[in-house]
């Protein structure tokens, strides 16, 4: 069991499109390499939603009294989230270590096969979970999504200065729901912390429907970039 290449998809603000990129790249990168999905947003996962997939279950294994997870397949992509595991109102009140030993056990116990990549859809912010997933996940990189929102390219800063204290390397950011070239201007300041700009994802209505059968071209100049980057 290997995993080349480890890509946390990241943003210290919610609702920029982290799980919607995350699932879109992933699909489209799915047609020439082994990819998986670690849904680590234990408050709020939505990778099995957005794959239409809540009603599966990942197999559990027994080894030498162990409890080992099978990832539940589909399109081609191994997906693990607490999503399949956990009743979403329970986990909605834990405290800190109970989310950090879930990130833990979902990384550890899953039996994820050989993969090029696995993509980790992170939750919003810069707390717990990020630092559990520097220490147990082990990214090889980040890939950072923002709006061109003036909230979020201000936020996206606070994502940049985690990932150099944690010392994982960021591939760059993707300026998401983009409607025009003005737009991409506002992305000064992030590059002016040496963080370079991958793509542009424009308003999609396939994405805001959750129907990622019909990508953007985009998503195919993305997944170059990141062959390219890793
Ligand atoms: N490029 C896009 N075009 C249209 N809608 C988008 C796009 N990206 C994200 N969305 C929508 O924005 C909302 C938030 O996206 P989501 O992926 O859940 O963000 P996050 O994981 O960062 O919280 C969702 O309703 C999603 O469908
Ligand atoms: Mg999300």
């Amino acid at each position: 069991m290997a995993i080349k290449k480890i890509i946390a998809i990241a943003s210290a603000k919610g609702g920029v499109g982290k799980s919607s990129i995350t699932a879109a790249i992933a699909l489209n990168m799915a047609k020439t390499s082994k990819v998986g999905i670690l849904d680590a947003d234990i408050y709020g996962p939505n990778q099995h939603i957005l794959f239409n997939i809540e009603h599966l279950k990942p197999k559990v294994i027994l080894k030498k009294d162990k409890k080992y997870l099978e990832p539940v397949v589909t399109k081609d992509i191994a997906i693990n989230s607490m999503g399949f595991l956990l009743d979403e109102t329970k986990v909605a009140i834990w405290r800190g270590p109970m989310l950090s030993g879930a990130i833990r056990q979902l990384m550890n116990s899953t039996l994820w096969g050989d993969l090029d990549y696995l993509f980790v859809d992170m939750p919003p912010g810069t707390g717990d979970a990020y630092l559990t997933v520097a220490s147990e996940i082990k990214p090889d990189f980040a890939l950072l999504v923002t709006t061109a929102n003036k909230l979020a390219v201000h936020d996206i800063q606070k994502s940049i200065i985690l990932f150099n204290k944690l010392d994982i390397k960021m591939m760059g950011f993707i300026g998401n729901n983009i409607a025009n070239i003005q737009e991409t201007n506002d992305f000064g300041s992030i590059k002016e912390l040496g963080i370079s700009h991958i793509s542009s994802i424009p308003f999609n209505l396939d994405i805001y429907n959750s129907n990622l059968d019909n990508l953007p071209s985009c998503f195919d100049d993305i997944s170059k970039s990141i062959e390219e980057l890793v």
